[in-house]
């Protein structure tokens, strides 16, 4: 084989796991609850439009709107097209969109009336005619969740008999402990846990899927990724936009809810987890809970102590939102999690709105080597070796080692090794999380979910540093400048330990 064939063939693709392919052929139903919502323009349309175009979709589908208000069917095509162009952002022709939008129809009912199950029911089996799966997609407020699943159960929506039923259900999952354990014993009164599939939309991202990848397909790194190499680790999950029109929800949640319960507890646990026996769902979901279990607990003394909490200036004036708020808008904390690999290494996790730009990176700093062999002033600080798992904006990975200046007695300077999805992959654009996650769900494949037990071991960990911050108990709100990097208490809180943030993922 020629060297460049052989270079070739090393580079191709590997196939690990299975094609993204709808292999079933039985019809399929998704009905969307909530279908003249925001995330139904914003995400699942774009979706669905592009897993169609990619032939992902099965041949036999339809989606059926389900909301309380009137429409014509032509109302309601026109509001879908308006929607995915405007606010989902995406293109498409008059005939791409005559193509389809036959899949589509609409359905008026009210999520708290059970007569208006039952009417769906019969209009499903009309519109199927026979056997057919069901996909039913809970994009409505959260205080409908109960009501909804509690009705498919009423009229059998949700019995197997003529296909598979999956429900999936989006954030947030509860509010605390005992509303999201509540919410999970209502769901299991109706569902099968492994018909529902409980959507963070960050395991649907690609640069989070391959955080495993990263670590478990590449023999050099795991061996170094515990206790006795790294010194602390950093999840940073910043956005540049603040609340925008969001304030009536965001002003009852926090950061804490919005983003750490779901988001950075999922990227804690894929960071930190042991290898799964396999990728299946089963087996990841456990580690991933194992992972989140042996972190330590915050007593409500440890709260001050380990987080931080902070509000933009002129949050308050957000619309919306109470002119006395307290709600956080950015928080840091260092957890520890007391296992064999990890013990005495901290993790900071920090994220916020309004910050001075869009960022979500994981950056593993290993330990300082000795350096009394190099003949090194006694001020000199060299480096430690970093890892940076860019989750976005800028998809890839940084390795940042020290080399020796050239023509120079001893000098040291970091160099960046860097990998970065547009360079090596450029030909496939990264896909919209959704678009995974809704093939995943119609597959049957709840690996990119979370489990009952996942989402309630998150919330142990959270209500701690809720119920302190809701006494005012938990350290001073800190007010930070729109832009900014954030408060300045964040900074101290790494410096106690002799660290500060890093910032990892730099494209030159
Ligand atoms: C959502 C939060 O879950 O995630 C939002 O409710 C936040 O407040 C969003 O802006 C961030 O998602 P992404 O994919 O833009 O990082």
């Amino acid at each position: 084989m020629e060297v460049k064939d052989a270079q070739e063939k090393f580079f191709q693709p590997k196939v690990w796991k299975r094609n993204l392919l709808i292999t079933d052929k039985q019809a399929v139903t998704i009905v969307i609850f909530g279908a003249t919502g925001d995330l139904t323009k914003r995400k699942l349309l774009p979706a669905l439009i592009n897993l169609k175009r990619k032939g992902r979709l099965p041949e036999k589908l339809q989606v059926v709107g389900f909301a309380h208000t009137e429409f014509t069917e032509e109302e309601f095509d026109r509001l879908m097209r308006e929607g995915a162009q405007d606010v989902g952002d995406l293109e498409i022709s008059d005939e791409e969109w005559a193509i389809f939008s036959k899949h589509f129809t609409y359905h008026r009912g009210s999520f708290t009336d059970s007569e208006d199950f039952k009417a769906l029911g019969q209009r499903l089996n009309e519109i199927e005619g026979g056997d057919a799966n069901r996909l039913y997609y809970l994009s409505t407020a959260p205080r409908f969740y109960p009501d909804i699943v509690k009705f498919l159960g009423e009229h059998e929506l949700v019995n197997e008999q003529a296909g598979w039923r999956r429900v999936v259900i989006e954030k947030p999952f509860g509010t605390d402990l005992d509303s999201a354990h509540e919410l999970n014993e209502a769901i299991h009164k109706v569902l099968q846990e492994d018909q529902i599939y409980r959507i963070d939309h960050y395991l649907g991202k690609e640069t989070v899927q391959n955080i495993f990848v990263f670590r478990f397909a590449n023999t050099i790194f795991e061996p170094l990724w515990n206790r006795n190499y790294v010194e602390q680790v950093q999840i940073t999950v910043a956005e540049e936009v603040g609340v925008g029109h969001r304030g009536g929800y965001y002003d009852h949640a926090g950061v804490l809810r919005d983003m750490f319960q779901n988001h950075l507890m999922q990227l804690l646990a894929l960071t930190a987890s042991e290898p799964p026996a396999d990728f299946s769902a089963g087996p990841l979901r456990d580690e991933k809970v194992k992972l989140l279990k042996s972190v330590r607990q915050f007593k409500s003394e440890d709260v001050a102590l380990n987080t931080v909490r902070g509000q933009y200036a002129g949050y308050r004036e957000e619309e919306r939102v109470e002119s006395d708020s307290t709600t956080a808008t950015y928080a840091a904390m260092r957890l520890f999690i007391d296992n064999w690999r990890w013990q005495g290494v901290p993790f900071y996790l920090r994220s916020g709105k309004n910050l001075s730009e869009k960022l979500t990176q994981i950056v593993i700093q290993f330990k300082c080597p000795p350096i009394k062999m190099f003949p090194l002033p006694s001020d000199y600080e060299m480096a430690s070796n970093t890892i940076s798992l860019c989750i976005q904006p800028d998809e890839g990975v940084h390795l940042d080692f020290e080399a020796k200046v050239p023509d120079m007695a001893a000098e040291t300077k970091t160099v960046d090794m860097e990998f970065h999805y547009a360079d090596d992959f450029g030909q496939r654009s990264i896909p919209d999380a959704y678009e995974r996650l809704l093939l995943d769900a119609l597959q049957g494949d709840a690996s990119l979910f979370t489990r009952s037990d996942g989402i309630e071991v998150a919330w142990e960990l959270m209500e701690p540093i809720l119920q302190a911050w809701e006494k005012d108990d938990g350290g001073e709100l800190e007010s930070y400048s729109p832009g900014s990097e954030g408060p300045a208490g964040a900074d101290e809180l790494l410096a106690e330990m002799g660290h500060s943030w890093l910032r990892g993922c730099v494209h030159d």
